[in-house]
């Protein structure tokens, strides 16, 4: 899943490290995880977090946003572009997702306000095969609306709004999508993580933005807040530091997330999206959708519906309904 540059420069990497290190830097992500954010990334310390951080949630993290990437490009094919800005970057999953999923990206500025993640964010890009990563600028600064920022075609939040004060986010959103083609933001796929995406996606659609992923509508989101929250999910593989932690268990991880992405020029909209794994049963595949009438909705595809039932049998939760790929 991870490009293979990425996958080795990160394997050189944990081999700086004793296992007892990268695990003790990892039970304490993992607490982190499990009680919430903490202000100005307080629990990412020493050099063996930042590596664990690396190892342990960036191919998560890249798995979500290429995810993400791939369906907003999905409904927006004449998008090319050629610049990005990647806020609250990390090590830089987002931008090595946009650059698989964006090969027209040829200037790309990460902002991020901790340098001993930046310093291992930047020698990762390095090692890339694509000259905007391995050039990309590296912005060491504090977000905040207002602050200065190169004019991007493609604007990115990856994992990084949710650890901003609330108050903060709207503000930050415009100053996000100020002059964007796209803006994508993604956050954790729980509860918490939806409700900062559902009060982003509000601010892009009142700044004039057509959400084109996840949402085939503009509208209010139908879903019940407290009842339920809109996510998706990606597998990928176990990271080697994942395998070495916890011995025997999966070898894969199910990443979940939410997000919203947005454009200033609009596009066709899928007629659906797929909000749950599609249930496979002899001759019939149940799907829930969210519609562009803005509605939820439960439909069953029989074996009698021929082409449709085989494409019925192929989507995924997640994908656009009928398909656009
Ligand atoms: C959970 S990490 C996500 C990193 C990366 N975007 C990813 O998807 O893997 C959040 C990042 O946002 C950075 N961050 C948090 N608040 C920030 C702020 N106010 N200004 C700049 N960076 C910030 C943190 O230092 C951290 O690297």
């Amino acid at each position: 899943m991870l490009p293979d540059e990425l996958r080795a420069a990160l394997d050189k990497l944990l081999a700086r490290y004793s296992p007892q290190e990268l695990s003790r830097s990892v039970a304490q992500l993992t607490e982190r995880y499990r009680t919430g954010p903490s202000p100005e990334g307080a629990h990412i310390k020493t050099p063996a977090d930042i590596a664990a951080y690396a190892a342990y949630r960036m191919p998560a993290t890249y798995a979500a946003a290429a995810t993400a990437m791939r369906q907003a490009a999905a409904q927006a094919p004449g998008f090319q572009p050629v610049t990005h800005l990647d806020a609250g970057g990390g090590t830089g999953a987002a931008i090595w997702a946009a650059g698989e999923t964006w090969p027209s990206l040829r200037q790309v500025t990460v902002i991020e306000h901790d340098p001993g993640i930046i310093d291992l964010g930047r020698r990762l890009a390095r090692t890339s095969e694509t000259a905007a990563l391995r050039e990309a600028a590296w912005r060491h600064a504090s977000i905040r609306p207002g602050l200065d920022r190169p004019p991007a075609d493609l604007a990115t939040m990856s994992y990084a709004l949710g650890e901003l004060p609330e108050e903060d986010r709207p503000r930050v959103v415009r100053w996000l999508a100020t002059g964007a083609a796209m803006v994508i933001i993604i956050e954790p796929g729980t509860p918490v993580g939806y409700a900062a995406i559902a009060a982003a996606r509000e601010v892009l659609a009142e700044q004039g933005m057509t959400i084109v992923a996840p949402c085939p509508h503009d509208g209010r989101c139908p879903i019940q807040p407290g009842r339920d929250w809109c996510h998706f999910s990606v597998r990928l593989p176990r990271s080697p530091l994942h395998r070495q932690i916890k011995a025997g268990t999966l070898s894969f991880e199910d990443e979940k997330f939410s997000y919203v992405a947005a454009t200033a020029e609009q596009w066709p909209r899928a007629a659906a999206r797929v909000l749950r794994h599609p249930q496979k049963r002899k001759g019939v595949v149940s799907l829930r959708l969210c519609t562009d009438a803005n509605e939820l909705r439960d439909v069953i595809v029989s074996k009698r519906q021929g082409d449709l039932y085989r494409e019925a049998r192929d989507v995924g939760w997640g994908d656009a309904w009928p398909r656009t790929d």
